[in-house]
């Protein structure tokens, strides 16, 4: 699929420019969507940790830069407060995975992975919403995992390690999301899996697994796009794969499972 068969037509809120909010703005999926919708004439708004390279890519995308260490809850809440209403769409693309057979936990007390690839998430969003700075009609696209969700533990409180708390967290998101699009029908609420792309996320991996990546990774620019046409156009349903609706091979949990992890979620980033 060609990034230029999307619809040039930016979604407009009263004739003002489309407003983006791009986490992971800094590199990877994340910086390609923010790419794609500066060239489609959004405003945009990286976050990242990286600050010469938030700095230097804002400038280079006419874009705005914040800083925030997305695995601090206490990073998201600052970060929340810093972005300005009204925002059209909210793209979350941080994270990153560990390849390390020890759990790592932040200052907070948080599982690192977990913290940053979903709970950053479940707050952003949760907190601009209470704050009413995401307009009705809004976007919210969450970079997803590829939906093979048997391996994953559903015990949230726990604190797991390496390539399982990734597994975790990519459930988490696409559970979240569910709950999510049913509470907020208003919104635009999405997952998407953009298969694997040639990004720095396997820049720790093993070499085999950096080799493959490079080999078998699709360029940013076209993983992104999956993204980007989720933010510009209208689509139904919840979780794609790419640019198809995504088929799980086995059903998302449901009912309590959703419960025990808003739960967890909202006690653990102090909502
Ligand atoms: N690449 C793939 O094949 C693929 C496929 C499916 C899903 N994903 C998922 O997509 C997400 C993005 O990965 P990517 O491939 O784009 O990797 P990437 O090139 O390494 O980019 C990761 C981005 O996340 C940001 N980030 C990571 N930890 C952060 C933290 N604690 N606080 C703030 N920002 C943080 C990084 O910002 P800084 O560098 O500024 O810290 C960077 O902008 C990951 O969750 C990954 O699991 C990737």
């Amino acid at each position: 699929m060609k990034e230029d068969c999307f619809i040039a037509r930016i979604l407009v809120n009263g004739g003002d420019i489309m407003r983006i909010v791009v986490t992971g703005g800094t590199s990877g999926i994340g910086y390609g969507t923010a790419r794609l919708a500066a060239e489609r004439g959004c405003k945009v708004t990286i976050v990242g940790r990286n600050r010469t390279q938030g700095v230097k890519l804002a400038a280079e995308l006419g874009a705005d830069y914040l800083y925030a260490d997305l695995s601090k809850m206490s990073d998201v809440r600052k970060l929340a407060e810093q972005l300005e209403e009204p925002i059209d769409a909210l793209a979350l693309c941080a994270g990153g995975i560990s390849t390390s057979k020890e759990t790592r936990l932040t200052d907070e007390g948080l599982e690192t992975t977990f913290a940053t690839n979903f709970l950053s998430k479940f707050a952003l969003s949760q907190l601009l919403l209470q704050q009413n700075k995401i307009v009705p009609g809004g976007c919210i696209v969450m970079v997803g995992g590829n939906g093979g969700h048997k391996n994953a533990s559903t015990a949230w409180a726990e604190s797991h390690a390496g390539l399982q708390a990734a597994f975790k967290a990519a459930l988490a998101v696409d559970l979240y999301a569910s709950e999510l699009a049913k509470q907020h029908p208003q919104l635009r609420v999405h997952t998407c899996y953009p298969g694997m792309v040639r990004t720095n996320l396997f820049r720790e991996a093993t070499l085999p697994i950096r080799l493959l990546s490079r080999v078998l990774g699709k360029p940013i620019a076209k993983g992104s796009a999956y993204l980007g046409r989720l933010i510009l156009e209208k689509h139904s349903g919840v979780h794609w794969k790419q640019n198809r609706p995504m088929r799980f091979p086995t059903p998302l949990p449901g009912g309590q499972e959703v419960k025990a992890l808003w739960a967890y979620s909202r006690q653990a980033v102090l909502l």
